[in-house]
């Protein structure tokens, strides 16, 4: 059977490089089912994967969120694949935010990847993060040709986010509108949203080999995500991809103390996720559309995998839970062990 050598990007965090030919691994594992003794190993030095496939799908090497680019071994020599460009936005879109709290790029592009593989729809896919931060996974959707929805509590990450993305596709000359609007229920002021939409022209779409997608449309609420049902109405998601506070730079918003929010609900500052997901998920849950997928990192620290799978079956979500998908916890810094959980409706 033909042999493969796949060469990992190079993560500019340390940790995560670690962390990524396991990851990678794995996610080809889940997301390549043609693929067979997948191991990593080094090429001149660099992280990379071997893999064996009989007539490898290239749309699916492709995808993979580490790629950096793919031989196939011939004779002790190396060919390289001429694989198709599935970006239709450069990296740096996701890249040249940083910020404390910010989740890995390279992390959150694992995450989408592995929760869009378990939605069966053809894009483009509308996907929520209902944990927003500043955009993280709304902007790896855009780069991935997806629409980006958010619910986000804090109001300096919203406004980040905003003046991020007008600065960006002004730069870029990338056709958009970036719109902020008051929200209002029962006739006073609850928060606010963004909707932004960047208008791809020929040349930015010509560049990528999926099906043209004009345009990409984002919304993101100011709030609680425990409100992302009543703030989003009827819209449902294809998928709902998110990282949850790790309890140690970003806290949970938790109710049940502190102040109230515009909502009426009562908010707090609790250093477990725990609380927070356990009334968050069932809100999500009725967000997804039927066949939508429900993606969660998290550390473990805080929430053992099992409470966690548990939360999810309450609501009907089977989370999946064996062979490779058991190999994406990996160490963050000495307070942070993360891992995901994928979920789908039983
Ligand atoms: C781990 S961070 C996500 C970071 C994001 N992926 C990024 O890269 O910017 C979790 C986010 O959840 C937000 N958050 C915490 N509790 C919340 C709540 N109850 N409702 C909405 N957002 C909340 C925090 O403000 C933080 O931005």
């Amino acid at each position: 059977m033909p042999e493969y050598r796949m060469l990992l990007n190079p993560a500019a965090n340390h940790v995560y490089r670690q962390a990524t030919p396991a990851l990678a691994a794995a996610e080809l594992e889940v997301t390549a089912p043609f693929v067979t003794a997948i191991e990593p190993t080094t090429v001149g030095g660099a992280d990379a994967l071997r893999f064996s496939a009989d007539d490898p799908d290239e749309l699916v090497l492709a995808g993979q969120s580490s790629l950096l680019a793919c031989f196939e071994e011939n004779g002790g020599w190396l060919r390289p694949l001429e694989l198709p460009e599935l970006r239709v936005l450069d990296d740096d879109l996701v890249t040249i935010p940083k910020y404390p709290g910010k989740t890995n790029e390279a992390f959150t592009r694992l995450l989408l990847h592995l929760t869009l593989s378990q939605v069966a729809r053809p894009g483009p896919l509308e996907v929520l993060d209902p944990l927003a931060g500043r955009g993280t996974t709304l902007l790896a959707a855009w780069q991935a040709g997806q629409h980006g929805y958010g619910v986000e509590t804090d109001e300096k990450a919203f406004d980040a986010l905003v003046s991020y993305l007008k600065t960006y596709l002004r730069a870029k000359r990338i056709k958009h509108s970036v719109q902020v609007t008051p929200v209002r229920r029962d006739g006073r002021s609850i928060g606010r949203r963004l909707d932004a939409e960047a208008r791809l022209d020929e040349a930015t779409r010509d560049r990528s080999a999926r099906p043209g997608q004009p345009r990409l449309k984002m919304t993101v609420f100011t709030g609680d995500t425990r409100d992302a049902a009543a703030l989003f109405g009827r819209k449902r998601f294809d998928a709902i991809v998110t990282d949850a506070p790790y309890g140690i730079v970003h806290g949970a918003e938790h109710r049940g103390q502190g102040r109230q929010n515009t909502q009426g609900h009562q908010n707090g500052r609790d250093r477990s996720p725990q609380g927070l997901l356990s009334e968050a998920i069932p809100v999500w849950r009725s967000q997804l559309k039927a066949g939508g997928a429900l993606g969660i990192a998290w550390n473990t620290y805080t929430l053992s995998r099992a409470e966690l799978l548990e939360m999810l079956a309450e609501t009907g979500l089977h989370g999946l839970d064996e062979g490779p998908w058991l190999n994406f916890e990996h160490r963050v810094d000495s307070s942070i062990v993360r891992d995901l959980v994928v979920a789908v409706a039983d």
